[in-house]
C-alpha cells in the first residue's frame, strides 16, 4: 500500500511538473521558436536574456533569434555566436546567397554568401609595370593607394608587386573549374572562389608577390601584415579566421576598403564579414 502511495506521489509530481512547464514557462517564452527554448534560458526572463546578448559588442537586434539558435546547436559563448551569425556561418557556405549590394562602392562584400553577376565589370585602370605584372587591372582609387603601398614598402626596404588583381567572371570560372578537376570540389572550395564569388572580380583585391604558403615567412609579409592598413588595404583571409571567411589563410591576398575602415579592422582584429554586417549592411 505504502509502495503505491509513493508511486502515485511521484506520478503526481511528474504530471504537475509537465503542466507547469507547458502552461507557465513555455507560455512566457512563446515568441521564441521551439528549438531555441532550452535550459540555459528558462531560469532567466526573456528580457534578461536579451539584455545579456545586447551588452556584447556587435550585437544586432535583427539577428537575435539566430544567435539563440546557434548557441543551442553549438557550444559557444554569446560573443562567439554573435561573430558566427554576423558572418552568416550559421548557414552552409553557398546557401542563402544574395546579390552583392553594389551601392556600397569600395565597401562591397563578395564572399560565399554574396555574389556578383556574370556581367559585373567595375571601372578599371591598367596597372604600371613598376607595380604589377604587365597588363593587369584594378579599380582606380584602389590602384592609387596600391601604388603608395608599393612605394612605402620600397622605402622600408621591401619589394612588393601585384601578380593578380581584377579577374573576370569567365577567368575565375576557368580557374575554379581547373582546380576542382585537379583537387576535387571540396578541396578547391578551400582556396578558390566559385565564379561570381571571387573578390578578384571587384577590382579591389590584389595577390602580392606569390601564391605560395611560404610567403607567410617572408619579411614582405611581415611588413604587409602590419602596414597595409595604412594604405587602406586589409589582409582578407587571415590565419585562424578560416571558419569565417571560408578560405585557407592567404598571406598574399589584400583587399582595398579605404583608410578608416582598414584601420578599424586592423586594430580590432576582425574579418571583413564581421565589419560589413555591423557597420555597412543596412546602413545608408
Ligand atoms: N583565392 C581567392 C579566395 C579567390 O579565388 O578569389
Ligand atoms: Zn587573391
Amino acid at each position: 500500500m505504502k509502495k503505491f502511495l509513493i508511486i502515485f506521489t511521484i506520478i503526481d509530481i511528474i504530471v504537475i511538473g509537465v503542466l507547469v512547464y507547458f502552461f507557465i514557462i513555455k507560455k512566457e517564452n512563446k515568441h521564441l521558436p521551439d528549438d531555441v527554448f532550452n535550459d540555459n534560458i528558462t531560469n532567466l526572463s526573456l528580457d534578461k536574456v536579451k539584455e545579456e546578448y545586447s551588452k556584447e559588442e556587435y550585437f544586432i537586434d535583427e539577428n537575435y533569434e539566430r544567435y539563440l539558435k546557434y548557441r543551442n546547436k553549438n557550444n559557444v559563448t554569446i560573443k562567439e555566436a554573435i561573430t558566427c551569425v554576423n558572418s552568416r556561418i550559421d548557414y552552409e557556405f553557398y546557401t542563402n546567397v544574395v546579390d552583392t549590394d553594389l551601392s556600397k562602392g569600395n565597401l562591397i562584400l563578395v564572399n560565399k554568401y554574396n555574389k556578383l553577376s556574370e556581367n559585373y565589370v567595375p571601372d578599371l585602370v591598367t596597372m604600371g609595370s613598376d607595380y604589377s605584372r604587365s597588363g593587369l587591372k584594378m579599380q582606380k582609387e584602389a590602384y592609387e593607394h596600391f601604388k603608395d603601398m608599393v612605394d612605402g614598402a620600397k622605402e622600408a626596404g621591401y619589394t612588393i608587386y601585384n601578380i593578380s588583381s581584377y579577374r573576370s567572371y569567365s577567368t575565375q570560372n576557368n580557374l575554379y573549374n581547373n582546380y576542382a578537376k585537379r583537387d576535387g570540389q571540396k578541396k578547391a572550395d578551400t582556396y578558390s572562389a566559385r565564379p561570381g564569388y571571387s573578390e578578384h572580380q571587384t577590382g579591389l583585391a590584389s595577390d602580392i608577390n606569390t601564391v605560395q604558403d611560404s610567403f607567410e615567412y617572408t619579411k614582405e609579409y611581415k611588413w604587409l601584415k602590419d602596414n597595409s592598413y595604412k594604405y587602406g588595404f586589409i589582409l582578407r583571409y587571415p590565419k585562424g579566421k578560416e571558419y569565417i571567411t571560408g578560405y585557407q589563410f592567404e598571406p598574399w591576398h589584400y583587399r582595398y576598403v579605404g583608410l578608416d575602415v582598414a584601420k578599424y579592422i586592423y586594430e580590432h582584429d576582425i574579418t571583413y564579414e564581421e565589419y560589413y554586417e555591423y557597420f555597412v549592411k543596412n546602413k545608408v
